[in-house]
């Protein structure tokens, strides 16, 4: 199995993993209505013709901006939660709740999150509800929800134990820190799929924002979370 980053601006990745051949999109970047945006360059050395499955972390522009794009270059079927449809058919999605000081920060400095331009409705085929295997798919791994950052958020859990979990944890500003969700829609289940992340075996943590994290740092990240809202 090999793991290509690809980095979309300063702080924001998404990834490609490559199996017996096959590739998987984990989140496809944003494009952020530049016309000039293409998969193609910023995914240079990634045969695209090898991607076989798409998976969406969650519905925030940042993460499955690039998905209309993505789906139509590859023709690779989409795997999401169904939270994901109203951004995926509208551009729209769900406003961000601060969830600490590191939060408030974070929300102060981001723009608004405006609707990005859609250029057409994006299906989901193949909605996901709750924990999916994807071996059947080709990869070596299971589809775990783990929502807390938004109800719809999934992390990809690898039999080795890489983890690509989104916005879960992440690195906000880009400064080395390892945090769980600045910000989040439900603190309980935040809690929950921290947990759920760690007894999946997690070792690394590829995130949306920064790292990859170790688990030591996770662990640490959890430990703040729980008992300091850190
Ligand atoms: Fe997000």
């Amino acid at each position: 199995m090999e793991i290509k980053t690809v980095s979309v601006g300063p702080i924001t990745n998404f990834y490609a993993v490559v199996e017996n051949g096959k590739t998987m999109l984990i989140d496809t970047g944003c494009y952020l209505n530049q016309p000039g945006w293409t998969l193609k360059t910023v995914m240079s050395g990634i045969d695209l013709s090898t991607v076989s499955l798409i998976v969406l972390t969650h519905g925030h522009m940042d993460h499955a901006g690039g998905i209309h794009h993505a789906k139509t270059i590859t023709g690779a079927p989409v795997m999401a939660h169904p939270g994901c449809e109203t951004f995926l058919n509208t551009g729209k999605f769900t406003w961000y709740i601060p969830r600490n000081e590191l939060g408030q920060a974070f929300y102060d400095n981001i723009a608004a999150p405006a609707p990005v331009d859609v250029p057409e409705p994006v299906a989901i085929d193949i909605p996901v509800t709750e924990e999916t295997d994807l071996h059947p798919y080709g990869f070596s791994g299971k589809v775990i929800l783990t929502p807390g950052h938004t109800l719809d958020a999934i992390s990809v859990v690898m039999d080795s134990g890489e983890c690509f979990v989104g916005d879960t944890v992440l690195d906000p500003f880009g400064e080395g820190i390892c945090t769980f969700a600045v910000l989040s829609l439900d603190n309980e289940a935040l809690k929950e799929s921290g947990q759920k992340l760690l007894d999946a075996g997690l070792k690394c943590a590829y995130s949306g924002h920064g790292g990859p994290f170790t688990r030591a740092q996770v662990e640490e990240a959890f430990f703040n979370l729980k008992d300091h809202n850190g």
